[in-house]
Formats: C-alpha cells, structure tokens, sequence
C-alpha cells in the first residue's frame, strides 16, 4: 500500500518522501509529465479547475501502488479526495505553522507555485487556514515539522 505525504506547500513532503523511499513518486511531477508542460503554466492556460480534475485522476491511480507518494497541497480541496484518503491507512500530515510554510515557499525558486505568484500572503494564509483540518482529518498520523531536521521527520514516520 501506498505511503503517503499530505500538507501545505513547503511542507517538505517531496524531500521526506525521497528520504523514506528513493523511487517515491511526487503527484506534481507526474501531472507535469503527463499534461507535458509546468503546473504553473498550466493553471495560466487552463485554470486550476481543470488541474484539479487531473489531479484527483492522478491520485487515484497513484494510491493504488507500492511506493511513497509525494501529494500536492491542494489534493485535500476535492471531496472525493478526502474520502479517498480517510479510507487509505497510511497517509503521514506535515503539519507546520503558516509563517514557516510562507517563509520556505517564497525562498523556493526552484518551485514557484502557481497559487503564491497569484496570491497575496493574506489570501494564501486564508487557504491554510481553510485545509488545516483537512489534512488533520484524512492523517493517520501528523507530525509537527518545524524545527526538525529531515533525518529526524523521518525517523518519526512509522
Ligand atoms: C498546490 C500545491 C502544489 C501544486 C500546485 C497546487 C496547492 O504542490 O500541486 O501548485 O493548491 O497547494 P506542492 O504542495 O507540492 O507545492
């Protein structure tokens, strides 16, 4: 069964899920390989409506393997999602504070999400607010991240 990573961006569930298991897969990459172009230019073109769709697609498929899988932030928006990962037994939240996650998404140039170019720090901290309980309700575990290393959210990963 699957292991898998649930929580706001810049949580670190991509770095976790490739420390817990080297052929993890991460939903983003996946969707990025199949819709051929970045998730960014994609919400531009078609809007995150259409991201959406895909994305649960994806998840469905992807619960269905061995590995550990690297989900994005916003897998929990869709009901069907949370249904889906209230009945799966092994889904690990990241859990951190707003300030933290902020801080780490606007640092991450490599990864500039969609929602942070188009958001203000307000609107972003409201759609935390609104998914907190989310990710708490399809966990079977929740491990606070902040001030842990990678090593150390790992070894807490049962
Ligand atoms: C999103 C998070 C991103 C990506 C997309 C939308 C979100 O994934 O799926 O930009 O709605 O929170 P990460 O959580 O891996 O950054």
């Amino acid at each position: 069964m699957a292991k898998v990573l649930v929580g706001f961006m810049g949580s670190g569930k991509s770095t976790i899920a490739g420390l817990l298991d080297p052929s993890f897969v991460d939903m983003d990459a996946y969707i990025t390989e199949q819709i051929g172009t970045s998730i960014t230019e994609y919400f531009s073109v078609h809007g995150e409506e259409a991201f959406r769709k895909i994305e649960q697609v994806a998840l469905v498929d992807l619960l269905k393997g061995e590995h550990v899988l690297s989900t994005g932030g916003g897998v929990v928006i869709v009901p069907a999602n949370r249904e889906l990962l209230s009945q799966h037994d092994d889904v690990v939240y990241l859990q951190a504070d707003f300030e933290t996650l902020y801080q780490r998404i606007k640092a991450d140039k490599s990864n500039q999400r969609p929602l942070f170019l188009s958001k203000t720090k307000e609107e972003l901290e409201a759609l935390f607010e609104e998914r907190r309980s989310w990710y708490e309700a399809v966990a079977d575990q929740i491990i606070n991240v902040v001030g842990k290393t990678p090593k150390e959210i790992m070894e807490a990963i049962k």
